[in-house]
């Protein structure tokens, strides 16, 4: 650049007109002397085929750690390097918002803990990152276990009936009964019922997921709104959920109002342990339609990711019975017909070893998204303020650079005595829960609930795909889908346990109570 300077100074010396003076001026500022992000040159027709993050894998391959993807007058950059995935999400965090992503998810979540950014973000995570506490995660896995629980149930009938089951939409049903319960004291019983509220949930999350990979956002002509059925059937839905929150909101103040407990760092109602309870004894000051954005918020956020994981490890599971023989192994070593306790977290090292490889190979969601504030220099190349930016966890996560048989499953490649694989220590090339400022809330969380369902039916039932099932393919919302279900033929492994009766309340779970 100083080259360039000296260059120009000595033109104007010798009088060179002023136009080649500001054209050349120009273009050094404008970076003409730094390097052009690689342009990959993509068809549509193949980014909208299949799962999209497929079409962007073959890419990177071609084009590297950084490329411009160009539909029309729209970019994307698209990011699969580790040291730049750090830069945004991390290190220079502040100059990222969540771009397309808040405005897409606009119509459910509002100004929730996700799409929010700025000030509000940073308030709304103030308050509700203490209520994720260590005391009231050990106190889910009471909720997780009865939960699985209901579930083996239900497996206990299909085995002994010998029918077939479809395994991923039973772990949405089961990831659904836990969130409500644990963020806001509901009990969908989507296991048992299909009930209008578990409909209308699910109505909102369908649509979400289409308007995420929507190419026209028709939901924006404004007399569209008023003339589909499709969205008038999600209003309906949203204004459902929205009045069942008010009233688990006016129930949960009602609660805190006649309680006598002091509330600290560690508060947590027994009967009522949910994270609304802890936000409202707090006395966290927020409108209700901020509240409410925060709920619906966790409700999304924590309930398909954990569904899809459960899911994406039984189809992984299935193809590798060396590494069920040794999961089962030490459940049955570790657990017995026991409820886990959180003291078995810490023991059931290979169960959570399958979980971490889960989350490299089908990591959830597979992209995460940003739109850059200011401009910024990303590796080499220096970027303008406005750029939407996907980072390709999918691509990070399989890259034949960063691992070995990266697209073989191998809980192995975690040491069982290391620490628990994440962002930090592994250098943000392999990101489960994000990183920096913006990482999930929930992670310890979904971990706990993940392994406390694996483990739980691992110990009960044999699992494999079903002889003539579907094949096994992959689709996307927000999360990875599979195309048509996972049907899964379920034996019992060993005699059915006396299950004990499940008459108590959710939160009451004595965990040395042994299920044979
Ligand atoms: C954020 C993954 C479960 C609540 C995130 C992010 C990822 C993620 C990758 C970062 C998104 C980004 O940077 O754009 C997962 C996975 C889960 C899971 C894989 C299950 C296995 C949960 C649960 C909850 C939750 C159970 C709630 C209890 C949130 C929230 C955020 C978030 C509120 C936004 C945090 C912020 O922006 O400050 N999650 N999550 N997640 N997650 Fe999770």
């Amino acid at each position: 650049k100083s080259v360039l300077l000296s260059i120009m100074e000595g033109l104007a010396k010798v009088g060179a007109p002023n136009e080649v003076l500001e054209f050349l001026s120009g273009w050094v500022e404008g970076g003409g002397l730094q390097p052009k992000i690689p342009e990959a040159k993509g068809s549509i027709k193949a980014i909208r085929s299949v799962a999209f993050f497929i079409p962007l894998y073959e890419l990177y391959l071609t084009y590297g750690g950084i490329f411009r993807l160009t539909f029309g007058p729209k970019s994307f950059l698209i990011v699969s390097d580790p040291s730049i995935a750090k830069h945004i999400l991390r290190d220079n965090s502040k100059s990222y918002s969540k771009g397309i992503l808040a405005e897409i998810l606009d119509f459910v979540m509002g100004k929730g803990l996700i799409p929010a950014d700025g000030e509000i973000w940073r308030v709304r995570r103030r308050a509700i990152v203490p209520a994720l506490h260590q005391k009231y995660v050990a106190a889910m896995i009471g909720l997780f276990g009865q939960a699985s629980d209901r579930l083996c149930q239900k497996l206990d009938a299909a085995a002994s009936d010998g029918e077939d089951v479809e395994m991923e939409s039973l772990f949405s049903r089961l990831t659904l009964d836990i969130i409500g319960k644990a963020v806001f004291n509901y009990d969908f019983d989507s296991l048992s019922n299909d009930t209008g509220i578990v409909e209308a949930v699910y109505t909102v999350l369908r649509e979400a997921e289409d308007r995420s990979v929507a190419p026209i956002p028709v939901w924006e002509i404004p007399i569209w709104k008023d003339i589909s059925p499709r969205l008038r059937k999600v209003n309906a839905a949203l204004k459902f959920i929205n009045d069942t929150l008010d009233d688990l909101i006016a129930i949960c103040k009602k609660m805190v109002d006649e309680e006598e407990l002091q509330f600290h760092e560690e508060y947590m109602n027994e009967k009522d342990p949910s994270i609304l309870h802890f936000l409202l004894a707090s006395g966290d000051d927020v409108s209700s339609k901020q509240l409410r954005d925060d709920l619906m918020t966790m409700l999304i956020a924590g309930h398909e990711t954990s569904a899809a994981v459960l899911t994406w490890t039984f189809y992984l599971l299935s193809k590798e019975p060396r590494v069920v023989s040794k999961l089962q192994e030490e459940v049955d070593s570790v657990l017995g017909d026991r409820y886990p306790t959180i003291e078995d977290m810490k023991k059931l090292k290979y169960t959570t070893r399958v979980i971490n490889e889960s989350l490299r190979l089908y990591p959830q969601p597979p992209v995460l998204i940003r739109r850059s504030l200011e401009d910024d220099v990303l590796g080499e190349y220096p970027i303008k303020r406005g750029e939407d930016i996907f980072i390709s966890v999918w691509n990070l996560h399989r890259s034949p650079k960063l691992w070995d048989d990266a697209d073989k499953f191998k809980p192995e490649r975690w040491a069982l005595d290391g620490p628990s694989p994440n962002e930090t220590n592994q250098n943000f090339k392999y990101l489960p829960f994000g990183g920096g400022p913006r990482k999930c809330v929930g992670d310890l969380f979904a971990s706990y609930e993940t392994v406390v369902a694996l483990a739980m039916l691992m110990r009960r039932f044999n699992f494999q795909i079903a002889v003539g099932a579907p094949p096994v393919e992959m689709t996307t919302g927000a999360t990875i889908h599979t195309t048509q279900g996972l049907k899964m033929t379920v034996t019992h492994r060993i005699k059915p346990p006396i299950v004990p009766s499940l008459q108590m309340s959710t939160m009451e779970v004595d965990p040395s109570i042994s299920l044979s």
